[in-house]
């Protein structure tokens, strides 16, 4: 008996060794940790529970034969958050790279199967130089297996991804298709074709780093979501997001215990709004000041300022902000920002997290640029997400609510629950110079008269009242209690109950 003992500690011992000490070395000179490193800081401390260590690939071709390294490079299990249950995988590039062969993808699959049968997230940590290529097809299908159980599982459980090392070829669509792609800045990449085949098909001279690198996806692709300075940090933040999350989309999101006063009054906030209507404020001021103990977690961070996305707690519930950025671009919506929000809203109803929007929207960014571009589509890509959201919303506009972005931005009539203003606000058609000069088109010579012309306007159209009046603004509150009439309106709804029509599903404008 003893002897069997320590036989199955020796090959344990083995397993966790991966592609031994030489190549852990290796990977540790490169700055990245090993992926059964990664997983201990990703859980709390003893809890991962390890699967099929002892799996080995079946592959006889170029030699495979002769070497069999236990666990196939990549590392499968689950553990906890605290104290919370999420399923991970974690490739091992000290094993043949961290490529995927057959047994490799069943692995992930497994405990992909299990995570939506029992109902917890998948938390992904890639680093691997892509299918195997001595499985050849092999390595394909068992890819899209994986592929297959990313979209059953969209919408299911969360699925997060971390990129921690290569990403290449077809294995960036895995990633592609889960919910949050997180990198580290300097030892991550993902393209679909490394520089060398650009090069050779399209002439361009590129780096990795230029091609997929963390900067590249986090500011010009949106691929990302946000990128760390290094392991230890990102992990450390995927952790901080899953306590965000519910664990699947038969429960709601975690009420964790809160320290801040849901009538906590901001006197600060009765002079955020500048008296100049085109001087920029800090929106994010605004989020931090209605969150519970100022705590918020932003997606997209460096991707289409103009608005802002992100998580923050009321009252100890996790709720999805979504706010216009005055900073940038005057807060303008366009493609990129559309998009951008319109996934943010899009993942908070298909798990029970409610929005809060924030607007101070000008309207739609003019343009050819945009046109050609397809501004009507992509911009319809958010009016369609709110629109079908059927999650508790509460929108307060601090002050511009032009045009279609009012409607856009969570209004009544996309069945906005509760809908505040600040008597800041001037929800209209556009704004008072625009309409002046369309209105009065002949008189435009006239300096005086376009002047008296716009003071009207701004006295009959620039305010809140107007909306009010018809009931699209369910009240004008006052700036400093922000926080405790959102508190107030999200409690008033924690039991909405609201479906849309029956359908296979929706055609949202892709
Ligand atoms: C088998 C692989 C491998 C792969 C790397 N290795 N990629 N083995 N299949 N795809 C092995 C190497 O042979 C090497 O083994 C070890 O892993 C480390 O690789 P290095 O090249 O020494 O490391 P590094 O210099 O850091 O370069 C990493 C890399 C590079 C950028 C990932 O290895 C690379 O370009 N690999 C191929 C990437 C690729 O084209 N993959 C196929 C994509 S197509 P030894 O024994 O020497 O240590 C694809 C299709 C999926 O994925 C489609 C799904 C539908």
């Amino acid at each position: 008996m003893k002897d069997i003992l320590q036989e199955l500690e020796q090959r344990r011992h083995e397993a966790r060794l991966g592609g031994g000490q030489a190549r852990i070395d290796a990977q540790h000179a490169k700055g990245k940790l090993t992926a059964r490193e990664r997983i201990e800081l990703l859980l709390d401390e003893g809890s991962f529970e390890e699967y099929d260590m002892f799996v080995t690939h079946r592959c006889t071709d170029f030699g495979m034969a002769a070497a069999k390294p236990r666990g196939d490079g990549v590392v499968t299990g689950w553990g906890t958050v605290n104290g919370r249950m999420v399923y991970v995988f974690s490739q091992d590039f000290t094993v043949l790279g961290g490529s995927v062969s057959e047994t490799h993808a069943a692995k992930i699959c497994k405990i992909m199967d299990m995570a939506m049968q029992n109902g917890a997230p998948v938390i992904g940590i890639n680093d691997s130089g892509g299918a195997r290529i001595q499985e050849g097809v092999s390595s394909l299908a068992a890819y899209g297996e994986v592929f297959q159980r990313n979209i059953e599982a969209s919408g299911v459980v969360p699925q997060i991804s971390l990129i921690m090392g290569p990403c290449a070829g077809g294995a960036v669509y895995s990633p592609a298709m889960t919910d949050f792609i997180f990198m580290v800045k300097d030892s991550s990449y993902m393209f679909v074709t490394g520089p060398d085949v650009v090069k050779t098909v399209t002439n361009e001279q590129v780096t990795a780093e230029e091609l997929g690198g963390a900067t590249t996806h986090t500011r010009k692709s949106s691929v990302a979501d946000g990128a760390f300075e290094n392991d230890v940090e990102a992990l450390a933040e995927v952790r901080r997001l899953i306590d965000f999350l519910p664990l699947s989309n038969r429960e709601k999101p975690p009420v964790r215990p809160f320290y801040d006063d849901p009538n906590r009054i901001e006197e600060s906030l009765d002079t955020l709004i500048p008296d100049n209507p085109n001087k920029p404020y800090d929106m994010k001021e605004l989020i931090l000041k209605v969150a519970d103990e100022a705590d918020f977690y932003e997606i997209q961070e460096d991707f289409a300022k103009n608005i802002i996305t992100g998580f923050i707690r009321l009252e100890g519930q996790t709720v999805g902000v979504v706010a216009n950025q005055p900073m940038m671009l005057a807060g303008v919506l366009d493609i990129d920002s559309a998009r951008k929000a319109a996934r943010f809203v899009r993942f908070c109803d298909c798990f029970e997290i409610p929005i809060l929007t924030l607007v101070d929207v000008p309207g739609f960014l003019p343009g050819v640029t945009q046109e050609y571009n397809g501004v009507i589509k992509h911009g319809a890509k958010l009016l369609f997400a709110y629109g079908e959201a059927t999650v508790p919303k509460v929108t307060v506009i601090t002050r511009k609510a032009y045009g279609g972005a009012y409607v856009v931005m969570s209004s009544k009539h996309l069945r906005g629950d509760i809908n505040y203003a600040w008597p800041t606000s001037e929800i209209a058609v556009m704004g008072a110079k625009g309409a002046t000069e369309i209105l009065y088109r002949s008189e435009l010579g006239d300096a005086d008269k376009i002047a008296a012309r716009t003071k009207d306007y701004e006295t009959a159209f620039a305010n809140p009242f107007v909306a009010a009046e018809r009931g699209f603004i369910d009240e004008v509150i006052q700036p400093r209690s922000t926080r405790k009439r959102i508190c107030r309106a999200f409690a008033q709804l924690r039991s909405k109950r609201k479906q849309m029509p029956w359908k296979k599903h929706d055609n949202i404008p892709l």
